[in-house]
């Protein structure tokens, strides 16, 4: 299940922003549009999640409210996935987090690449709400390899993918690999990938753009 955000809200022009080769020289915007999505996609996903009545009381009074009951991890997808970790951490504030790399290496220096995790630190995932957030969703291998570089932690009980722009083909891949406990939050879906992988028009490379 993929859910789109809305064309006309003001998300659309973070993602202007990002893949406007006239503004992308400011990496501090550029990482900026990047934590602010993953604030608008994470209150999205938040309407997705189970909530239990709490009794809160103010300096006048009672009042029971509905708040969120889960237990969330943030894993984020080096590079590129630290600032939107950034923005969705912003939201769902005591969540727990894991680090993830997961990299394309070109060992021929051509076209050819494979995708290398090599470093992962993550608490237990059993029974908790999974985020996986990486900004680009091109091939759909990177989320594919850490998804199972994350077995050894544990059976999460709902993954949700959050990301910026993603390809057709890549997202395909992504709904065919993933258990069926598995959502995707994107702004935006772009049509096809170049012979090198890279999504078009895409923004680019976002690890370059983020941290040159
Ligand atoms: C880019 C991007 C995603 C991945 C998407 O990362 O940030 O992680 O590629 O492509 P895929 O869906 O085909 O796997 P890159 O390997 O350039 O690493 P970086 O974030 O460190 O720049």
């Amino acid at each position: 299940v993929h859910h789109l955000l809305e064309k006309e809200s003001i998300a659309n022009k973070f993602v202007a922003q990002l893949r406007d080769i006239s503004v992308q020289k400011d990496r501090l915007r550029f990482r900026r549009n990047v934590e602010r999505l993953g604030e608008i996609l994470g209150y999205e996903l938040s309407k997705n999640l189970s909530y239990g009545q709490e009794n809160i009381t103010t300096p006048l009074g009672e009042i029971t409210m509905d708040l969120p009951k889960e237990e969330i991890v943030i894993c984020s997808i080096l590079r590129a996935g630290l600032p939107l970790h950034t923005g969705l951490l912003n939201y769902f504030d005591d969540a727990e987090n894991s680090f993830i790399s997961a990299y394309r290496h070109h060992p021929y220096d051509d076209e050819e690449f494979e995708i290398l995790v090599e470093y992962l630190a993550s608490p237990s995932l059993e029974g908790k709400i999974l985020i996986l957030a990486d900004p680009m969703l091109a091939t759909g291998s990177s989320f594919v390899n850490v998804l199972s570089a994350l077995e050894t932690m544990g059976n999460p009980k709902e993954i949700h993918l959050v990301s910026i722009i993603g390809a057709k083909e890549g997202i395909k891949y992504v709904s065919k690999e993933f258990p069926e406990n598995s959502h995707l939050w994107i702004a935006t879906i772009d049509e096809k990938l170049d012979e090198r992988g890279y999504i078009v028009p895409g923004l680019g490379d976002a690890g370059d753009l983020c941290f040159g």
